[in-house]
């Protein structure tokens, strides 16, 4: 029954650029995306984000500002403002054209220390200050293995939940990024990633049905120009967090070119 509202949900690929590139290099891969994205128009139906190092944002929002391509910061502060030396507020990122903010990446949640109640209080912040928060849970390979992964995604989402309230998610997006499939050219399989998608859309479902219909949930997790098709051909997929590939300007568009 939720399935068959996919068409109700347009297709979104992100590319988050991580901490890589020079402002020369990220201003020409966003001029070969701009440039792409126009070459292409009428062709290309998904939504196109791209999330660069926080440094080069301004940047990226002036080159794309004649086109259909937003903008994502790939982190926010919880905090409002004040004396907190290296961080960067919502308010911040809003103002200067950012539209999208990642929320809860697993390299934030495993290297930077993120809780749970840390990520729900950054989502809260990215609402307040209208950005749309792309929610990332996933579970490690240790909690695959010892077969928890549901209850781990399950948590993560319950915890924002919980702080943001449901209606909060309406204006967000959710994104499967299992730990194991990040970074190592190891994809989830595409029937992986519809089972973990079903799961988080259920879960949305029981506080909201309508709503559920309609949040999109992305996956995220060695997705190239190889495996977007199979993996986006599902139900519960609507579209990818790209990380590696979206370095590559040309496969980045290939990747969208196929979420339809
Ligand atoms: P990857 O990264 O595509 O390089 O696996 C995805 C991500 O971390 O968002």
């Amino acid at each position: 029954m939720v399935m068959a509202q996919k068409n109700a949900r347009r297709r979104l690929v992100v590319g988050n650029w991580k901490m890589n590139g020079t402002a020369t290099e990220a201003r020409h891969r966003v001029r070969l995306l701009r440039d792409g994205t126009s070459a292409l128009s009428g062709k290309l139906s998904c939504e196109l984000v791209v999330a660069p190092p926080a440094v080069h944002l301004a940047l990226v929002v002036a080159e794309l500002h004649d086109s259909s391509i937003a903008v994502a910061a790939q982190n926010v502060s919880e905090h409002a403002a004040g004396a907190y030396t290296g961080e960067v507020s919502a308010t911040m990122l809003a103002e200067i054209g950012c539209r999208y903010v990642l929320v809860g990446h697993s390299e934030r949640r495993a290297l930077f220390g993120e809780t749970d109640a840390v990520v729900a209080a950054k989502f809260v912040a990215a609402r307040a200050a209208g950005l749309v928060p792309v929610l990332c849970v996933g579970e490690t390979p240790a909690e695959r293995d010892a077969g928890v992964t549901e209850q781990v995604v399950l948590r993560q989402l319950r915890a924002v939940v919980a702080v943001a309230g449901i209606a909060a998610l309406k204006n967000a997006v959710l994104a499967y990024e299992p730990v194991w499939a990040i970074g190592t050219g190891r994809n989830a399989s595409p029937a992986q990633a519809q089972a973990v998608h079903v799961v988080l859309r259920q879960a949305l479902a029981q506080e909201d049905a309508a709503m559920a219909a309609v949040v999109r949930i992305i996956y995220g997790g060695s997705v190239n120009a190889g495996n977007a098709a199979a993996l986006f051909a599902m139900p519960d997929v609507d579209g990818g967090l790209v990380g590696g590939a979206s370095l590559h300007a040309l496969e980045f568009l290939e990747i969208c070119a196929v979420a339809q």
